[in-house]
């Protein structure tokens, strides 16, 4: 792998596990299970390979419509992954930061997520993205709202709002944008993910479904995006 022009941003959406667990005539829960152990890899080759943040499209605001069987699946999920992963990443000075709304968790699940950010806040390592209760126009929106308030408390010239300090009221506040976004099982939208941050990102979607999503395979990913040439809107 050459470590040379590698993204500074990956985005991830983690797409194919019901896929996967009907393949294998087990229930979906298995496959978000199976989903698990692809994250433990990837994460861990981000870190490996110096990559500055890693962002994973784990839970959407619209996923909450899906059975309660499979929601409190994914919420169990998350809990066990933050229990057993937690002393690693931080060994490894990974910094953990949740994009989306947390007050919308299960308490259990805020107090972990949030305990996990708390204690990984001075990582200088991998910046470790995980969205849930996430959506990328409810993000936008309370952001632009962010801004009205400060300008109506007569704390913001509303001519002085840019890029830069638009940016700075995402979840995303202070990180890269987004270079490379990878979706796996052949899907290919963005389902709100990082619409900001993603303007100019380059656009993989491998078919395979993210349980059997290889180390192999995002090697491939981060090949193709060394050989991309972005031009953002110039020319060469
Ligand atoms: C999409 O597959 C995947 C999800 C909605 C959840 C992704 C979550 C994980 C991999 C595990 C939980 C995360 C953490 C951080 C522990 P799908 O179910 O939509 O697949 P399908 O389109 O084949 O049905």
């Amino acid at each position: 792998m050459n470590l040379e022009k590698l993204p500074r941003h990956v985005a991830i959406i983690m797409d194919g596990n019901g896929r996967w667990a009907q393949q294998h005539s087990l229930q979906i829960a298995r496959g978000h299970q199976a989903g698990v152990e692809s994250l433990r890899d990837i994460i861990r080759e981000s870190s490996d390979l110096g990559i500055h943040t890693l962002s994973l499209y784990a839970f959407s605001t619209e996923n909450w419509r899906r059975s309660p069987a499979e929601v409190s699946a994914l919420m169990a999920l998350l809990l066990r992954y933050f229990a057993s992963e937690i002393d690693e990443l931080d060994e490894k000075n990974v910094r953990i930061r949740i994009l989306g709304d947390k007050s919308g968790l299960p308490e259990p699940q805020r107090i972990a997520v949030t305990n996990a950010e708390e204690r990984t806040r001075d990582n200088t390592g991998l910046n470790l993205c995980i969205a849930l209760n996430y959506g990328g126009r409810q993000e936008i929106l309370r952001a632009a709202k962010s801004l009205a308030k400060k300008a109506r408390e007569g704390n913001l010239d509303p001519d002085a709002i840019d890029e830069a300090a638009f940016s700075d009221e995402l979840y995303t506040a202070g990180l890269p944008d987004v270079d490379l976004l990878i979706r796996t099982s052949g899907e290919q939208r963005l389902s709100g993910f990082l619409l900001w941050q993603c303007a100019y990102a380059e656009f993989e979607f491998p078919s395979t479904l993210w349980p059997d999503f290889t180390l192999k395979e995002y090697h491939q990913a981060l090949e193709e995006f060394q050989g991309r040439d972005r031009r953002y809107g110039g020319r060469k």
